[in-house]
């Protein structure tokens, strides 16, 4: 520590140049904050983080003001306990007053605010937003009467994501933030990433919710609903629940959703193995043909958006395998109603991730054959976790139920597939299972440390050496490109690329809290479920064999080579 300020008169210990807000955390002490982001440059925009200095006659906002020597700080006066409670007071006097019906009832930073400043009634009566919802998106739903203008949307956007798809318009009181030329979110260049979202802290931005549409499917019996289970998903539950990563952890999730009415409930790691081999495979015949420049890995569907609308040129160097959600909904609605001699309409299929982009690429038109989906619903993890409230079900005391067949098992790598850097690791060890020359070789390959938001590592098999990367965030994914680029970098042949931070971990369909050892604490238990996975690694899954015969001697694929495959194409959006 630098040098000591005095706060509230005791003295604490500061670091040169941090802000007061900083410091004043450090020492655990609370000042409400409203447009603030850790590690974002600050805007000083909603002014609820202000303290009184000694000598100052104004009010200062701590989350913007450096610690200064002999700064004398009270965070708790009267008058900034006042002028706290009519900034929230203002911030309520439009505030639409729905919050019995609104998804953030209960995980919503103003009702808390309202509740810490004491506010027991609506002090002032402000015009109520006149602004319409979008509901056009796949993935996201825009409410903008409920917005308090905080930009934590806009500048995630924009300065993590590179997409910039809403933006402030207009002034005054007639500020607001909005899509691109007023349309819909549909139309513009939003990724479907709900990194927004996780930010927002309001029910402003929400998902565009598959509760009702899986109920009705349930409740109507017309069809049968078939589940599947990402095994980042059940990672996350766990992580909420405070459930240890045993074996049968998945199978919790299992008996949940028989609970709900599920007829049938899988285990979607499987098709990550099938994902993991697939993509090892295109790289192996990729540096076979010495193609120029990596692999890039295409299982995050926001980052694959973000290529077809901002980086084309990209295109040919995204792995064309299909994500895990797509392998097993083509499976399901192909290969398993020709087992179990059904029509592929009789199915409802419902894949839960954590993940909102997943809904759009469930809707993109590649992934719907002859006027079916391949993927009919996709729940987040916060859907899903609606869903076990709704239907009363205590998730800690149920007897867990096996996943049904014939989709049991997946390997550890599957599991990887839940965390940055986890799925470079997966096709890692693919390749080298494929090109090694004697069974004396062994895998090496290292995590280095973190340089500058994105991870490299090399893995030598024989006498060649491959160089592997991953990044997470949008710009960062971008800057790391531009750079193999301008220093005409050779050694990298695979980048793993996920939209959200830290990976499917930090996903947009997580559970909204914005602590960071969440998602470091999600990773954890991936990986210890992959100490007592059976199968060490994709190709280890003797139960891919089976499909595989099955799938070489079934009339309906015709390549079982490309069975699997998909493509992408440059897309206009608005901007
Ligand atoms: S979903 Fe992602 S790309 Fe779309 S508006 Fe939100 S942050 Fe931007
Ligand atoms: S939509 Fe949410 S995150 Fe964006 S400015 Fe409004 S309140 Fe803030
Ligand atoms: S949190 Fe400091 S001005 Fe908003």
């Amino acid at each position: 520590m630098d040098f000591q300020i005095a706060v509230n008169n005791s003295l604490v210990d500061v670091r040169e140049g941090e802000t007061l807000l900083t410091a004043l955390r450090r020492q655990g002490i609370k000042v409400p904050t409203l447009c603030h982001m850790n590690r974002f440059s600050p805007t000083g925009a909603c002014r609820l983080c202000v303290v009184e200095v000694e000598g100052k006659r104004d009010l200062i906002t701590s989350c913007s003001y450096p610690v200064e020597k002999g700064m004398k700080v009270f965070t708790n006066t009267q008058r900034v306990i006042k002028a706290r409670k009519l900034i929230v007071e203002m911030l309520l006097s439009n505030h639409p007053d729905d919050c019995l019906y609104c998804e953030r009832n209960g995980n919503c930073e103003l009702q808390w605010l309202a509740d810490e400043m004491n506010v027991k009634e609506r002090k002032f009566f402000a015009k109520k937003n006149p602004y319409f919802p979008d509901g056009s998106s796949t993935s996201v739903f825009r409410d903008p009467a409920k917005c308090v203008l905080c930009s934590r949307c806009v500048r995630i956007c924009e300065e993590t994501q590179l997409v910039t798809a809403i933006d402030f318009i207009s002034r005054g009181n007639q500020m607001r933030v909005n899509s691109a030329f007023n349309k819909g979110l549909n139309v513009s260049s939003c990724i479907n990433c709900g990194q927004c979202i996780m930010v927002c802290p309001t029910g402003a931005l929400t998902d565009i919710s598959h509760i009702e549409k899986v109920q009705a499917a349930i409740d109507k019996k017309k069809k049968e609903v078939l589940f599947f289970v990402s095994p980042s998903v059940t990672a996350s539950l766990a992580e909420h629940y405070g459930l240890k990563p045993e074996k049968n952890l998945g199978e919790l999730i299992c008996a949940a959703l028989k609970k709900i009415g599920a007829d049938k409930v899988f285990d979607l790691g499987m098709a990550s193995d099938i994902n993991i081999l697939g993509e090892a495979k295109q790289l192996a015949l990729r540096i076979k043909n010495g193609a120029q420049g990596p692999l890039f890995s295409s299982c995050c569907p926001s980052w694959v958006k973000y290529v077809e609308e901002f980086r084309p040129e990209l295109i040919p160097s995204l792995a064309t395998t299909k994500s895990p959600q797509q392998i097993f909904g083509k499976l399901l609605k192909t290969w398993y109603t020709k087992q179990r001699k059904v029509m592929p309409d009789s199915l409802y299929s419902v894949a839960v991730m954590p993940c909102v982009g997943k809904k759009f690429e469930a809707s993109r038109e590649e992934m719907t054959h002859k006027g079916i989906s391949e993927v009919d619903a996709v729940l987040t993890i916060r859907e899903l976790m609606r869903m076990i409230r709704t239907n009363g079900i205590d998730l800690r005391n149920l007897e867990p139920v096996p996943f049904d067949e014939p989709f049991q098992g997946c390997s550890a790598a599957a599991w990887k597939l839940g965390y940055a850097g986890g799925k470079a690791e997966a096709v890692a060890q693919e390749l080298f299972e494929s090109m090694k020359t004697s069974d004396k070789e062994t895998f090496k390959f290292i995590m280095p440390k973190n340089i500058a938001g994105r991870r490299e590592s090399k893995l030598t098999i024989g006498k060649k050496t491959f160089g592997f990367a991953w990044v997470s965030g949008i710009e960062k994914a971008n800057s790391y490109i531009n750079q193999l680029i301008d220093q005409g970098r050779t050694d990298i042949h695979y980048v793993e690329v996920m939209a959200c931070l830290e990976g499917c971990a930090g996903g947009g369909g997580q559970p909204i809290n914005r602590l960071p050892e969440k998602p470091r604490n999600r990773k954890k238990i991936c990986q210890d479920m992959e100490k007592i996975n059976h199968w060490a690694n994709a190709s280890e899954n003797s139960s891919l064999e089976k499909l595989n015969r099955s799938l070489k001697n079934s009339p309906d694929v015709d390549n079982p080579e490309t069975y699997f495959h998909t493509h992408f194409q440059p897309r206009e959006v608005l901007k």
